[in-house]
């Protein structure tokens, strides 16, 4: 690890951007037609809005613009940019990578040429290749092998279910850009902590040449809090012996993060994977006699503690116990304010906008910070904890402090400005996008300074070549 006069070097996130898709699907709409409570998407899973892609549209579209955004924002040159990754799980090329269109679009404003002396890659593991790309960058950065340039990890996704599956209320689209350098304003990544864990499972997955996703979506559900508190299991191990936390009796390391952001594929499940990592880890604490004393009844235990998650699913009488006892946690007092400090600001972005995969996670920090920063807290040195998960199965957990500049960035956060005037599509809309039955010259939408996308070749020598152009 390089150092500067003894102290270790700050690397981590300075700034933020997003791109969000102007079309819109209403959950009641979509309910309605469905033949579903609404109730079921806005109170069960918090789902009020997901952004839908125009026809214009593609994954490394919402990633150059969030790109532009950040780099307009920052007045920086390409020359200011030594890396410029891309995490996405909805890519279009088995080969070609992501980045290279983003730096073709983004070329297409600073000049060809502009960013080659910049390198980077297209990263993918579900949801979490955003946070390994992070981590990777963070790495570099802190290695002195930046030279003064800063990093530019952007994540961008189209999360697109089979229509009429159970996925299909958890859809949305965008991208989230961040600059990383070695004097962020917005958040410095603690060293040596970072944790992973890693499975090989089939929870999710989306086969070469199927648009949308296999999905066993309570299995997912499960194994994402299995993973992510494995991970934190080894974060907890890293950060004591790193001496970068001390724990006191009856503490818990949670008791240690002021804000906690899940991977959020709907808003809700960042409450539930807080509830079950709060449960595991409350359940060690003197403090546990007291909730069951308030909940008036024992945690439940599976007839087969050390079985599958398949096992665990199947054992109906536990599930229906547990779902009551979880739901009882979720009211206690005690749940309430960890909820309400440490997590609850994360969601509101989650609820407007739907499942981004891998841009979730970062939209919910984003979300925290604007929403935080409006009730008046003092963010300075508040620690950032990160609960990662991409199906398939990884998991990552790290965290960060917040650094003294953060109101530089913080203050001119404007989510609903930042989305616009957005256009709520009629079912049918939606449904004639979702089949792509139209083409890129049929867009709902006028581009509004942005890269739009104008054509797919279909030709033998070219199949797949895609021409962008930006928009004034
Ligand atoms: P489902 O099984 O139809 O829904 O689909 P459910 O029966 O579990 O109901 C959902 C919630 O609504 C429940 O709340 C119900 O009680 C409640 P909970 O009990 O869990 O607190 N509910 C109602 N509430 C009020 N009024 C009503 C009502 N009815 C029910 N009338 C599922 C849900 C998430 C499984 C489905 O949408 C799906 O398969 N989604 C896609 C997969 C997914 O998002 N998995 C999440 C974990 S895996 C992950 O995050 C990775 C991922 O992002 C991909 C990647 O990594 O790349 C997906």
């Amino acid at each position: 690890m390089r150092t500067q006069g003894g102290k270790l070097m700050a690397a981590g996130i300075d700034d933020i951007s997003i791109y969000i898709p102007r079309l819109y699907v209403d959950a009641a709409d979509f309910a309605e037609a469905r033949g579903l409570d609404p109730a079921k998407l806005q109170k069960g899973l918090g789902v009020s809005k997901m952004a839908i892609v125009d026809t214009n549209q593609d994954p490394a579209c919402l990633a150059s613009n969030a790109c532009l955004t950040i780099m307009q924002n920052n007045k920086l040159s390409p020359e200011d940019i030594g890396r410029l990754y891309v995490s996405t799980e909805s890519s279009f090329d088995e080969s070609k990578a992501m980045n290279s269109y983003v730096i073709g679009m983004l070329e297409q404003v600073y000049g060809q040429g502009a960013f080659e002396h910049c390198g980077g890659v297209e990263t993918k593991f579900a949801c979490v290749s955003g946070s390994y790309a992070l981590y990777d960058n963070t790495n570099w950065i802190r290695a002195g092998e930046a030279e003064g340039k800063a990093a530019l990890v952007v994540v961008s996704d189209i999360a697109k279910y089979d229509m009429g599956s159970s996925g299909e209320m958890t859809q949305g689209a965008g991208a989230v850009a961040m600059l990383l350098n070695d004097q962020p304003r917005l958040l410095a990544f603690d060293p040596k902590v970072t944790a992973t864990s890693i499975k090989d499972e089939y929870d999710f997955y989306r086969p070469f040449g199927k648009e949308t996703p296999i999905v066993h979506g309570q299995y997912s559900n499960l194994l994402y809090m299995i993973q992510v508190r494995k991970a934190l299991e080894i974060y907890k191990k890293k950060s004591i012996s790193s001496e970068l936390i001390k724990l006191e009796s009856g503490e818990t390391i949670l008791d240690h993060m002021d804000y906690i952001n899940m991977h959020l594929p709907y808003s809700n499940m960042g409450k539930k994977a807080l509830a079950y990592l709060v449960r595991h880890e409350w359940r060690q604490l003197p403090r546990w006699k007291k909730i069951i004393h308030e909940i008036g009844m024992e945690e439940p235990i599976p007839k087969d503690p050390r079985g599958t998650i398949e096992s665990v699913l199947g054992d109906q009488e536990y599930m229906a116990k547990d779902h009551e006892f979880t739901k009882m946690f979720t009211k206690t007092p005690e749940f309430q304010e960890v909820y309400e400090a440490k997590l609850a600001s994360s969601l509101i972005a989650s609820k407007m906008i739907g499942n981004l995969y891998t841009a979730s996670l970062y939209l919910g920090f984003r979300s925290s910070l604007e929403f935080e920063y409006q009730k008046g807290i003092n963010l300075d040195g508040k620690r950032v904890g990160f609960g990662s998960y991409g199906s398939g199965a990884s998991a990552m957990v790290f965290s960060g402090l917040i650094q003294p500049e953060y109101e530089e960035i913080v203050k001119s956060m404007n989510l609903e400005a930042e989305l616009g005037p957005r256009r709520k599509l009629t079912l049918n809309e939606y449904e004639r996008i979702h089949e792509s039955k139209l083409g890129p010259e049929e867009s709902m939408l006028k581009p509004k300074h942005e890269f739009i996308l104008v054509d797919v070749n279909t030709t033998t020598e070219s199949r797949g070549e895609r021409r962008y152009v930006f928009n004034e």
